[in-house]
């Protein structure tokens, strides 16, 4: 019997290689998929031979990750609860996708991933497994309810070295952000230690502000500081930049699909960046009504992605939408940033709705005021006359 398991190289991926072979009696493929993690691929490959595993692939969906989901989330500004770009999130899908090519060359008896019973990532691995094979999952850390203890006492007792960081902290990294969770962040109110950071400067930052400036066609980002970039060579130069300025550290409380609160600690510069920048845009081009909708859907997009759902109908459904609202996004975005903080200084745009004749206040206006007057009273009358209709009633 063959399983084939979506391998890091990390604890929980490794610890799983021994128990599919040593509980499941079962011969291990291993693969892992490069999104951006910027990890040394070569001393992972070699980490599974001496695991012992069958074989390893090490597939480059680096570009695949940029263009079919990084980019359809910067369309959709994806924020989960307004903060988490969905780095890990949107990896999932592709990752699931990429174990079921394999498993069908290596004709595989089973799926396998590392994920613990307490998170999302579970739930993303199944049921995108689930929309293209049946075949069974194996997910030893939830099947055998394991704790991080059991984990590292289990990887000291099979030879499975850990690195010192990792002891530290369980991180997943891909090119659209950096995840940290537990050791010392469990406890909500203490502050993140400054060697939690590698993206984004904590320390010793320049006095100077520095300017960012993304050129957008159709909503995908095309252009940085002037230079055409395909997007994964645009997002890497953002994390720099940004990360250089100090910008990109997300700390926050999230809800998990199974009903955990858990701190989440983030950095993010690149994804930061583009968002803002992303959606000042659109409201310089969309309409208050298109707006205004399509921060609704923005929004259930960004719950479809994080709890697992990407391969609901329903998500090609909003993206359909989205790529609609698409045409006039292009124009240019300058960011500021200085210090740790961002924010977006200026914006121009080929389709702007913005008209400076009919908003200044100036002597020039086009907009006749007196007009105003009646539109006013007219706006307002439901409410005028519910106030004094039901005074009494809502006194009660
Ligand atoms: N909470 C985030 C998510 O659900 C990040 C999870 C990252 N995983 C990790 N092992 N640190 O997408
Ligand atoms: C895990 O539990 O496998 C990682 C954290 C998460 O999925 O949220």
């Amino acid at each position: 019997k063959k399983a084939v398991l979506a391998f890091s190289g990390g604890l929980d991926t490794s610890v799983v290689v021994k128990y599919l072979q040593e509980k499941h009696d079962m011969d291990v493929v291993t693969v892992t998929v490069d999104v951006g993690q910027g990890d040394d691929y070569a001393s992972i490959d070699a980490k599974a031979k001496t695991l012992g595993v069958r074989k390893h692939y090490t597939i480059n969906a680096k570009e695949e990750f940029a263009r079919d989901y990084i980019v359809p989330s910067i369309k959709a500004n994806a924020l989960y609860q307004k903060k988490y770009c969905l780095a890990t999130a949107l990896a999932r899908p592709l990752i699931a996708r990429k174990l079921l090519d394999i498993a069908r060359v290596e004709n595989a008896d089973a799926l396998a991933h590392g994920c613990s019973g307490k998170g999302n990532d579970q739930v993303r691995f199944d049921i995108t497994m689930r929309a293209g094979s049946d075949l069974p999952i194996i997910a030893p850390i939830r099947d055998l309810n394991l704790d991080r203890p059991a984990e590292l006492e289990f990887a000291e007792e099979h030879g499975i070295r850990i690195d010192g960081v990792a002891k530290k902290f369980s991180i997943d990294q891909n090119l659209w952000g950096r995840a940290l969770e537990g050791g010392v962040l469990e406890d909500p109110m203490m502050e993140p230690p400054g060697d939690a950071f590698i993206w984004v400067k904590t320390r010793d930052l320049p006095d100077e502000p520095s300017y960012l400036e993304i050129q957008f066609q159709r909503g995908v980002p095309v252009a940085a500081d002037g230079k055409t970039l395909q997007p994964v060579d645009l997002i890497e130069y953002v994390n720099q930049k940004a990360g250089a300025a100090g910008v990109g550290i997300i700390d926050h409380i999230e809800d998990r699909v199974v009903g955990i609160k858990s701190r989440e600690v983030y950095e993010t510069p690149g994804a930061s960046c583009l968002i803002e920048a992303h959606s000042d845009l659109e409201k310089m081009v969309h309409t208050s009504h298109q707006t205004r909708l399509k921060s609704i859907l923005d929004d259930e997009w960004a719950r479809l992605a994080y709890s697992g759902l990407w391969e609901d109908p329903l998500r090609r459904d909003i993206d359909a939408f989205i790529e609609s609202s698409q045409g006039a996004v292009s124009g240019t975005v300058r960011i500021r940033m200085h210090k740790g903080s961002m924010r977006v200084v200026g914006r121009s745009s080929e389709h702007s709705l913005y008209s400076r004749e009919a908003a200044t206040y100036g002597a020039e206006s086009s907009f006749d005021q007196r007009l105003a007057r009646g539109f006013v009273s007219l706006w307002g009358l439901q409410s005028t006359e519910a106030n004094k209709l039901q005074e009494g009633r809502l006194k009660k």
